[in-house]
């Protein structure tokens, strides 16, 4: 099989590309990513030189480079997104063109070389928020910011496209990933970087927002059991049954890291800050998936991997990006 991955320099797609090439010696990929702020290449160096491994830099809002990137391909794996609720509602532009108008052009070009599958990797966050209860794939997308609702555009994008062209659509809604080359500007990347450098913890609000925490190698496997068993049309919850709130999480980081409660600062809530994510998985499950990590020791090996992996982060925590942060944080107090 040929799978074009798209935004597969990511987080996720490039622990997607790694789990695809060691399960499936005939296996090929190509990596169709533009390289934003949140693409990099250091996340694929151990798969550079596979000769079933290629990279194409481009957009998929733009049709000729989707239209080059597809041509010989028997499946389409979407993870190329806008990913950050906190920049989608500092500007939410880049996240509709790519997230929604992206999707449509990424079916556009499945539609027209009939591939066999096209999978959308899509997010929980679609459902918005409840305090009780898990939301099944049935249930109504009531999105909160403007990433959510983003892709929830191209949710219903992929699903037009399956009703209307008969398009093999294939959808999957994950819960919080956390692992190996997270970008640290998500909640456990940034507070391990920033508490091993004894920084503060911008926590937002309370601290008692609920998030349902998959590891990702294990959302991964979702995303392969759905490729390979899913059935046409389907849409699929992948949650790691760890729903644990913000301060949880922060004071296990600083536990395992042996850093003081103190660095936690307080700081003025994210605006329209959904309250609790919960998904019924039982569907995933029933194609004989299940998520593989216990959260506590994933979180300990993830918090080790940043240790180990300074040479990684070093260089994405520039000063741009701590000028991001300063100036969110700035402008939320004075809001
Ligand atoms: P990420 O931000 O780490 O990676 C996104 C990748 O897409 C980057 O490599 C970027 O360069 C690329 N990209 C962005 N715009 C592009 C464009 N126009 N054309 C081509 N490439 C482009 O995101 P992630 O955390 O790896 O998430 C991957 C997917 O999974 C996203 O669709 C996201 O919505 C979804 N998701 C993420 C999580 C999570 O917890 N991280 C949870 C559920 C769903
Ligand atoms: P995040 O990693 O941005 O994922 P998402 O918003 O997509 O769930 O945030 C996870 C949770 O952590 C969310 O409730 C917001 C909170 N959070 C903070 O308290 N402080 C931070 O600096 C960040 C980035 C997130």
């Amino acid at each position: 099989m040929k799978i074009l991955v798209t935004g597969g320099a990511g987080f996720i797609g490039s622990n997607f590309i790694r789990l695809m090439l060691g399960r499936y010696p005939d296996y090929e990929i190509v990596n169709l990513d533009k390289l934003t702020y949140a693409g990099n290449l250091d996340n694929l160096r151990e798969v550079g030189e596979d000769g079933r491994y290629s990279f194409i830099q481009g957009d998929i809002c733009d049709a000729e480079t989707v239209e080059k990137a597809m041509a010989g391909c028997d499946a389409v794996v979407n993870f190329a997104a806008e990913s950050h609720v906190d920049r989608s509602i500092g500007g939410p532009a880049d996240f509709i063109q790519t997230d929604v108008f992206g999707t449509y052009v990424l079916l556009e070009a499945a539609r027209r070389h009939e591939v066999e599958r096209y999978l959308q990797v899509s997010t929980d966050e679609v459902y918005g928020s409840r305090e009780e209860g898990s939301f099944s794939e049935t249930d109504m997308l009531e999105p909160s910011s403007p990433y959510s609702a983003s892709k929830a555009g191209g949710d219903m994008q992929v699903m037009a496209y399956h009703t209307t062209f008969g398009v093999p659509t294939l959808i999957t809604r994950s819960s919080n990933n956390f692992g190996p080359y997270q970008h640290p500007e998500k909640l456990i990347p940034l507070f391990v970087t920033n508490a091993m450098a004894d920084r503060e913890l911008p926590l937002y609000g309370s601290g008692t927002n609920v998030r349902d925490w998959i590891y990702v190698t294990d959302n991964c496997e979702g995303i392969d059991a759905v490729l390979h068993k899913g059935e046409i049309g389907g849409i699929y919850n992948i949650g790691g049954g760890n729903e644990r709130d913000n301060i949880t999480i922060t004071r296990a980081i600083l536990e395992i890291l042996g850093k003081p409660e103190e660095l936690i600062r307080p700081v003025t809530d994210r605006l329209g800050h959904d309250l609790r994510y919960s998904i019924d998985c039982s569907k995933a499950h029933a194609l004989g998936w299940k998520p593989a990590h216990e959260f506590e020791e994933a979180l300990a090996l993830t918090v080790e991997w940043y240790v180990d992996n300074r040479w990684w982060w070093e260089k994405i925590r520039n000063e741009d990006f701590e000028d991001y942060y300063r100036t969110q944080y700035e402008e939320r107090e004075q809001a």
